[in-house]
């Protein structure tokens, strides 16, 4: 088979492609990547040489170069991980994330269509659903929870969910949603809350927890949903949406205070920072669909993923050193300068 992935030069992306060439050796994969401030050439290294894989820097907005790219792979399958995924910087500047994540969604699910294409998989997100009180912990989000968006990123990629599914509908387009809750783990962009506060941490820099910090988010390890993804092209039912979590529910606050812990730094180094614009309170996956009819389960546990990932960040410290050094100083200080 061959296998599109976009946006494989990112967190989630990289991570999957990592995966399927271990576990599928005999698939071709085709990473179509624009290499935005979060796509990382690098990262694709490990990958770079071998015979079944290729690399292609390109949008998923434009029309000809997606057309073109497959017409010469004629893909089998079309795994959609690209897109703008910073909540923080959908509240700076939405237009990119509109953009990229509603109008890639279209310009890519035309081509599936276009070149009969087997399976479109789109990658999206537990926040599509909003979120829920921390007083009702009974509450979780199934398939079936109304789309509910808060933040501009939110609301694109909740957009391009309905997209997904009218092409279903419509033309008969053969999709499958996946919905995940908070990833983290190796290659996780330095702007999101675990890898900035590890690498803060490292520099004894301030940990700008927002708010008080009590907003519950509930963690995965990348690993994990690469796996269910995998489960779901291969076994997954046209036309569905699987929710994907671990019920794996952590504070912020205490998020931070492990990663403190574990790297040896004071507490003292976290600072309350104002609040993100709409915040979401808690995000909280019920899994049980993906659980009976694929046999998913999350296989890492929380205390060891984030040991493993630490350790990571310890040991790959060129791979985000680079990163920080670059424009994403600009990004640090407009959004924590005077926050
Ligand atoms: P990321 O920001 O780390 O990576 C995004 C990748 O997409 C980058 O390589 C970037 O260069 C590429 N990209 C961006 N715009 C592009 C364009 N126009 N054309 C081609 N490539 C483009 O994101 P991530 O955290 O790896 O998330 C991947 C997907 O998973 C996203 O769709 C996101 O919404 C979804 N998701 C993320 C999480 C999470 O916790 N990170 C959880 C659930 C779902
Ligand atoms: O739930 C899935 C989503 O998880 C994905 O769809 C998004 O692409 C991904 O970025 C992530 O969104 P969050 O907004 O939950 O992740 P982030 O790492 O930005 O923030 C996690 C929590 O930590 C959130 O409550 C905000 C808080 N936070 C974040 C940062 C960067 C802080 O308190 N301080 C910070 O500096």
């Amino acid at each position: 088979m061959t296998i599109i992935v976009t946006g494989g030069a990112g967190f989630i992306g990289a991570n999957f492609i990592f995966y399927m060439m271990e576990h599928h050796p005999e698939d071709r994969i085709v990473c179509l990547d624009k290499l935005t401030y979060a796509g990382n050439f690098s990262t694709l290294a490990p990958v770079m040489g071998k015979e079944n894989f290729r690399f292609v820097r390109a949008d998923i907005c434009d029309r000809e170069a997606v057309h073109a790219l497959f017409e010469e792979e004629r893909p089998d399958i079309v795994v959609n991980f690209a897109a703008e995924s910073h909540v923080d910087r959908s509240i700076e500047d939405p237009g990119v994330f509109l953009r990229t994540n509603i109008l890639g969604t279209q310009t890519l699910m035309d081509a599936c269509r276009a070149f009969g294409v087997a399976r479109y998989h789109q990658v999206s997100t537990d926040e599509v659903y909003g979120d829920l009180p921390l007083d009702r912990p009974d509450l979780f989000f199934t398939e079936q929870t109304p789309i509910h968006t808060s933040s501009p990123y939110s609301a694109s990629k909740a957009s391009a969910d309905l997209l997904v599914l009218a092409y279903h509908r419509t033309y008969g387009l053969p999709v499958t949603i996946s919905r995940c809750s908070n990833n983290y783990g190796p290659y996780h962009f330095p702007e999101k809350l675990i890898p900035l506060m590890i690498a803060n941490c490292l520099a004894d820099k301030p940990l700008p927890v927002y708010g008080e910090g009590l907003n519950v988010r509930d963690w995965l390890y990348v690993e994990d949903h690469c796996r269910a993804i995998d489960l779901i092209l291969r076994r997954g039912r046209v036309g569905e949406v699987y929710n994907i979590g671990g019920h794996n529910e952590m504070r912020n606050i205490d998020i931070v205070r492990l990663i403190c812990r574990e790297l040896g730094k004071p507490e003292s180094l976290i600072t309350y920072v104002a609040d993100r614009k709409g915040h979401d309170m808690r995000y909280a996956i019920d899994p049980a669909k993906i659980h009976s009819e694929l046999g998913w389960l999350p296989q890492t546990k929380f205390a060891d993923g984030i040991r493993k990932t630490i350790a990571w960040y310890l040991d790959n410290r060129e791979w985000w050193e680079t990163i920080l050094s670059g424009e994403y100083q600009d990004y640090y200080e407009r959004m924590y300068g005077n926050r």
